[in-house]
């Protein structure tokens, strides 16, 4: 089974060291050797910035510039708009149709949000909703993993709920059994032998390259229809009906990168470092950084592990550099001014390769909507197959 990651963030302003250091480099990863699809939740955004959505598209360009920049690839990963996929609305309002109101209200984030922004009205029935679509954003693509931090897992916990409340409504059908059998005739007799005997094969010695022999016949089949084909699909793994796909929860280890005082990095805390900041700023920021109160004077040893600069070099210093702080520090050889100049070139360094591609691309906003159409094409694509076998069980006359 191929793996399929999907994950989306939304557009609420740019990013800064904490995204790059805990999201973005997983994201990285995964898309070298897994199917992403990495989007801007934009629709997300409305859900809590619906009176005020000035600010959206604006940063809608400005997360995909900044994804860009940090070497996310369109040629890898399938990156686009969510809006720009109206599946996602649409399998978001079926799902609605067979969402228990009680798993919505139960959600942690729904109250504890509201308590929050209290500036804001959340009574609504889009924030309500939020997990409904975020559900659908997931099981639209069949994803298998779902990269998200621990507090989405919540969410992530209704989308498979979800698809298993959808797959036991509208997967066990009577008449299942009957569709396998007549879209087993649809692929006429040569096909339909060789896919049986690969099937026994299969079920007997449970080799992978079996199973992907007779799927490929299946997936190649052109005369039946998308429930009939994930009913054949099934069948030849010997599994029940499944219309969407159940995802695992890929967990996000919380960045290392703590703010500039010690804290999570966060925008509400104003402790960030930019993704784009520029050089000047950010010398500013780590030379005015706290340190470990002990180191009052000069000559007052200091402990690493007590200050914020520390994971600062653990992120960005070589291994000497980082002998030279210890001992520097806990004998006051060196100062909290050497210690942080040892730092802000680091920092500097490796920020000049980011902010340059961001520059790049800010630049040129028609490359940038080619790219975001083109990855909402291939979404599309993938999306229609999913909502295709949704409308049908679904009871929709699908045209
Ligand atoms: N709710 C997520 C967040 O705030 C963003 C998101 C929207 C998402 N849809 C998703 C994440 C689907 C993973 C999968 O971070
Ligand atoms: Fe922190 Fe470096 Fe100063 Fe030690 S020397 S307290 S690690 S800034």
């Amino acid at each position: 089974m191929t793996a399929i990651v999907v994950s989306g963030m939304r557009p609420t302003g740019r990013l800064h060291l904490g995204h790059y250091h805990g999201v973005l480099k997983n994201w990285l990863a995964l898309q070298e050797n897994r199917e992403c699809y990495f989007f801007v939740a934009d629709l997300h955004a409305l859900t809590t910035h619906y009176e005020h959505p000035e600010g959206i598209r604006n940063s809608t360009w400005d997360l995909l510039v900044e994804w860009l920049a940090v070497g996310l690839d369109p040629e890898k990963a399938v990156l686009f708009i969510q809006s720009w996929v109206p599946q996602h609305a649409e399998l978001a309002l079926l799902l609605g149709m067979m969402t228990p109101l009680s798993w919505l209200e139960r959600v942690p984030t729904f109250k504890d949000q509201q308590e929050q922004l209290r500036d804001k009205d959340l009574a609504t029935y889009g924030f309500l909703g939020y997990p409904a679509l975020m559900s659908a954003d997931i099981l639209l693509y069949d994803a298998t993993e779902v990269p998200v931090g621990a507090d989405q897992v919540a969410h992530l916990e209704i989308a498979r709920e979800l698809a298993r409340r959808f797959n036991s409504l509208y997967g066990r059908t009577a008449s299942d059994q009957a569709a396998i059998e007549a879209g087993l005739q649809a692929l006429g007799k040569k096909a339909r032998r060789n896919l049986e005997k690969l099937r026994e094969d299969y079920q007997r010695e449970g080799s992978p390259q079996l199973l992907a022999q007779a799927q490929a016949i299946v997936t190649d089949a052109a005369s039946i229809s998308e429930v009939t084909r994930s009913l054949l699909m099934n069948y030849l793994e010997g599994k029940g009906r499944s219309i969407l796909r159940e995802p695992q929860v890929l967990l996000t280890a919380a960045s290392k990168m703590p703010g500039l005082d010690g804290r999570k990095m966060s925008k509400s805390y104003g402790n960030t470092l930019g993704l784009r900041e520029e050089p000047e700023q950010v010398r500013k920021k780590l030379l005015t950084m706290p340190t470990d109160p002990a180191r009052v004077g000069r000559h007052d040893p200091g402990e690493p592990e007590r200050c914020p600069v520390w994971p600062f070099h653990q992120a960005y210093s070589s291994v000497e550099t980082q002998a030279w702080v210890q001992e520097g520090c806990r004998s006051a050889g060196i100062g909290c001014v050497d210690c942080k100049q040892a730092l802000v070139e680091k920092v500097i360094a490796e920020q000049a390769p980011i902010r340059e591609r961001a520059d790049y691309w800010a630049a040129r906003p028609d490359d940038l909507r080619q790219i975001a159409a083109a990855g909402a094409q291939k979404a599309r694509e993938k999306a229609a197959q999913t909502l295709a076998r949704v409308q049908e069980v679904m009871g929709l006359d699908v045209h």
